[in-house]
C-alpha cells in the first residue's frame, strides 16, 4: 500500500469500535454515544491487555534489580521509552515519563524557567492555553521577577499571530502554546511560530495534549524545544504523561523532584544527578501504564495516525453542518476544517452548558460542560461555560446524529 493509500483509505470503525469493551456500555438505557474524549479517552483491549501482562507477569520494581523480575520491568518501561520515542519522531534520551501533561509543564516552568532564566524575562503564553500552560507560568513568574505576555484569539477562534514579531523581541526568551486547543478544536500554524522564534533565539514549548492523540505529530519536523502530552488521551492508561526536551536543555535543567532513581551519589549533604532523562524521573514510576502506552503507539501505528486525523476531519465537518443547521445553537472555534481538529464547543441559548449536559446524559451522549479548565477563553467569549462534543477514531456519523436528536430534546424541554 502506498501512502496515498493510507491516507486515503477509511477507517474501519465496526473494527475499531470492537476493539474498546467500555464503548459496549448502555447508559440510562441508550447506546452510549461518548463525545467526551478530549477529556479522556476511553481504551481498547489491546492496551488493557498489555497493562493486564506487565502486573500478572512482570511486575518489579524498576532499575534497581538484580533479579530477573526486576530486569523484566525495566525492560517495559525503557522499552516503552523508546516506543513513545519513535511514535513522535524524536530521540529517545529527551523522553522523561511522568504522569500527566500538567506535570510535564509544570518540570519545564519550575526547572527552566524559575531557574535558569534571569528576572525581567519574557514568557508568551496564549488567551486559548488550559490552566495547566497557565498557571505553572504564573507561579514561575511570581518566584523569579518574569514578564508573561499574550498572544491573544480572532473573533472566529483562530490566533492571532499579528503581535508575535513585537512578543518575540527582547526579553523574551520561551513562547509556550497548544497545538490544539482543548475548547475551540482551533489548530496553530506551529511550525511558523516556532521558525520566528528560533530566529530570535527564543525557545518553543508545546502542549500537545490535544494533538499527538489526533494528527501524526514530528518533534524532528516541529523542530520544538519542548513537547508535552498525557497518554490518558491516546487510548492509555491514566498516569502516562510525557515530556520531550531537547537533551541539551535537560542536561542545563537542574531538577524538578528529588529522590530514589534521580541520583548518581548522595551523602547526607548533598547528590549528584543521574543522567538524562533519569534525572527528571524520581521515585517508583509507573510502569503499568508506560506499558499500556506503549501499545496504544503500536495501536495507532497499525492503524495510522493520518486515517485516524482523516476520520475525525470527516466527523467534525459533519459535526459542525448538524450544529451550524440547527436554530439557537451559538459554534465556537473556527469553521474552517484546515484550521480545526475535532473539539467543538457550543451553547444552546437561554440555556447553561450543564443543562444541556445533563439532559445529553439521560439519552446517552457523553459530552463535557463547563469552563474545560480555560477560564481566559471563557472571558475573551464572553459566556460563562460551554458544551463541549469531542471525537475520536471509534466514533460514528450515527453518533453524530444521535447528539443532533438529543439536542433537539434539550430545544423542545427549554421551548
Ligand atoms: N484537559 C481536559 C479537557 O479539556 C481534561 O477536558
Amino acid at each position: 500500500m502506498t501512502s496515498l493509500d493510507v491516507a486515503t483509505a477509511t477507517l474501519d470503525v465496526a473494527a475499531v469500535r470492537a476493539d474498546f469493551p467500555l464503548l459496549q456500555r448502555r447508559v440510562n438505557g441508550h447506546p452510549l454515544v461518548y463525545l467526551d474524549s478530549a477529556a479522556t479517552s476511553q481504551k481498547p483491549q489491546q492496551v488493557l491487555d498489555a497493562v493486564d501482562n506487565y502486573y500478572r507477569l512482570h511486575n518489579a520494581n524498576v532499575h534497581r534489580g538484580v533479579h530477573t523480575i526486576g530486569n523484566e520491568a525495566t525492560d517495559i518501561f525503557e522499552g516503552a521509552r523508546t516506543r513513545v520515542a519513535r511514535f513522535i519522531d524524536a530521540p529517545a534520551e529527551g523522553l522523561v515519563l511522568l504522569r500527566n501533561t500538567t506535570e510535564a509543564l509544570n518540570l519545564v516552568a519550575s526547572s527552566y524557567a524559575r531557574e535558569l532564566l534571569s528576572p525581567g524575562d519574557r514568557i508568551v503564553l496564549t488567551e486559548m492555553e488550559h490552566h495547566s500552560n497557565l498557571v505553572p507560568w504564573q507561579l514561575a513568574a511570581e518566584r523569579a521577577g518574569l514578564e508573561l505576555a499574550f498572544l491573544r484569539v480572532n473573533d472566529d477562534g483562530t490566533l492571532d499571530l499579528s503581535g508575535l514579531d513585537e512578543l518575540l523581541a527582547p526579553p523574551t526568551k520561551l513562547v509556550s502554546l497548544s497545538h490544539q486547543s482543548n475548547v475551540l478544536g482551533t489548530v496553530v500554524p506551529l511550525r511558523a511560530v516556532i521558525d520566528a522564534a528560533h530566529e530570535r533565539d527564543v525557545l518553543v514549548c508545546v502542549d500537545a495534549a490535544q494533538s499527538v492523540p489526533h494528527m501524526p505529530v514530528s518533534v524532528r519536523d516541529l523542530d520544538c524545544d519542548f513537547l508535552a502530552f498525557s497518554g490518558h488521551k491516546m487510548c492509555a492508561p491514566m498516569g502516562a504523561g510525557v515530556l520531550w526536551a531537547r537533551p541539551e536543555l535537560l542536561q542545563r535543567m537542574p531538577p524538578f523532584l528529588g529522590g530514589g532513581s534521580m541520583i548518581l551519589r548522595v551523602s547526607l549533604e548533598k547528590s549528584t544527578w543521574s543522567t538524562v532523562p533519569h534525572k527528571f524521573e524520581a521515585g517508583t514510576p509507573d510502569v503499568g501504564a508506560a506499558a499500556g502506552l506503549a501499545a496504544a503507539c503500536d495501536y495507532f501505528d497499525a492503524i495510522g495516525m493520518d486515517r485516524v486525523h482523516a476520520h475525525e476531519q470527516q466527523l467534525t465537518s459533519h459535526l459542525l453542518s448538524l450544529l451550524e443547521e440547527m436554530d439557537g445553537i451559538d459554534v465556537y472555534g473556527p469553521h474552517d476544517m484546515s484550521a480545526r481538529g475535532g473539539a467543538v464547543s457550543f451553547n444552546v441559548t437561554d440555556v447553561h452548558a450543564h443543562d444541556v449536559g445533563t439532559i445529553l446524559d439521560r439519552q446517552g451522549v457523553a459530552v463535557r460542560a463547563g469552563h474545560h479548565c480555560c477560564q481566559p477563553l471563557m472571558k475573551r467569549l464572553g459566556v460563562a461555560a460551554t458544551a463541549r462534543a469531542s471525537v475520536y477514531l471509534y466514533n460514528t456519523h450515527e453518533e453524530i446524529d444521535a447528539l443532533g436528536d438529543a439536542l433537539a430534546e434539550v430545544r423542545r424541554i427549554f421551548r
